[in-house]
């Protein structure tokens, strides 16, 4: 199976990092060339270090070969799109990539927050297209998100998940609505959460307690967010609620204020916790 990934930023460079350590030829597409090697260089470091702590015997970058141009995936069997998370230019690339690859190569979008089915309708073969929601960091969080859109066809979908387990990742089958599983029951649960450090006059290191001492959480919700990025969450946050329209959706007032202030969490040193640099 020959696999390509468009765009090689956080999360294509980590779908692409995964398909080489199963021994798959990858392609792999940046804007320009020095946005591919700089990918190559961290997918390489991530891959040497899991050498060296023993968790694999070895893997061969050869494997990743780097283009800037779309036509290198003719010969691809799945096509993975991990660019900007903007509807126009998903659909652009993904009229592009209708015209370059083979008739029968599916094409999955990694959108977090998209319409699968609306990236889908700039192609005139929806059948083929098909959500892998992958999660940050793609190396290590095992879920991976198999999403239906309206006219996906049954090979298509199948397609897709096989590879998600042939990437070592835990696949988990849903249709297309906004935020999937896993984002739409934690973004306005965190948000909850945030919500209740007013409401209750509780401090963030006494609510993260409470998560995780009383609900078994493995992580406190604002060690979580800050974990995230502030800015991450709102933006998710504020694309729920355009979509869906329920109170819980919309991201706090608390959280606009620290992201518009830069206090992102843990990249930018400071959000609910400071952390050293
Ligand atoms: N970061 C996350 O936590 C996360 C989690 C799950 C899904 N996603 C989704 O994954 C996608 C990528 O997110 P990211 O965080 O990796 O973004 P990112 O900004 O780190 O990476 C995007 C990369 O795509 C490149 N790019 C832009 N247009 C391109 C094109 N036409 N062809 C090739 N490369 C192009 C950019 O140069 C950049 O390197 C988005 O749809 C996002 O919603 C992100």
């Amino acid at each position: 199976m020959k696999v390509g990934v468009v765009g090689l930023g956080t999360m294509g460079a980590g779908i692409a990092q995964l398909a080489v350590e199963a021994g798959l030829e990858t392609v792999g597409r940046e804007v320009t060339d020095e946005l591919g090697e700089k990918a190559r260089g961290r997918i390489e470091h991530f891959l040497s270090r899991k050498v060296e702590k023993s968790q694999i015997d070895s893997f061969d970058i050869g494997l990743l070969s780097l283009t800037t141009d779309v036509s290198a995936f003719a010969e691809c069997d799945v096509v993975i799109e991990a660019i900007v998370e903007e509807l126009e230019p998903k659909r652009k690339l993904f009229a592009e990539l209708e015209r370059v690859c083979r008739a029968d190569a599916v094409l999955a979008t990694n959108t977090s927050a998209l319409s699968v089915t609306e990236i889908a309708g700039a192609t005139s073969t929806p059948e083929r297209v098909v959500g892998m929601h992958f999660f940050n960091p793609a190396p290590l969080m095992p879920l991976v998100e198999i999403v239906r859109a309206e006219r996906t066809s049954d090979g298509a979908f199948g397609t897709a998940y096989a590879l998600g387990e042939r990437l070592g990742k835990h696949p988990i089958r849903c249709h297309d609505t906004p935020g999937f599983v896993v984002n739409r029951i934690l973004i306005p649960l965190l948000n909850d959460c945030v919500r209740v450090l007013d409401e209750a006059r509780v401090t963030p290191a006494d609510l993260d307690a409470g998560m995780k001492h009383g609900a078994g959480w493995p992580m406190g919700p604002c060690e979580l967010v800050d974990l995230v990025g502030i800015d991450v969450h709102v933006h998710a946050s504020e694309a729920l609620w355009e979509k869906l329209r329920e109170p819980r959706m919309a991201p706090p007032a608390r959280l606009v204020a620290m992201a518009n202030a830069g206090l992102l969490g843990r990249k930018s040193g400071r959000g609910f916790y400071e952390y050293g640099r």
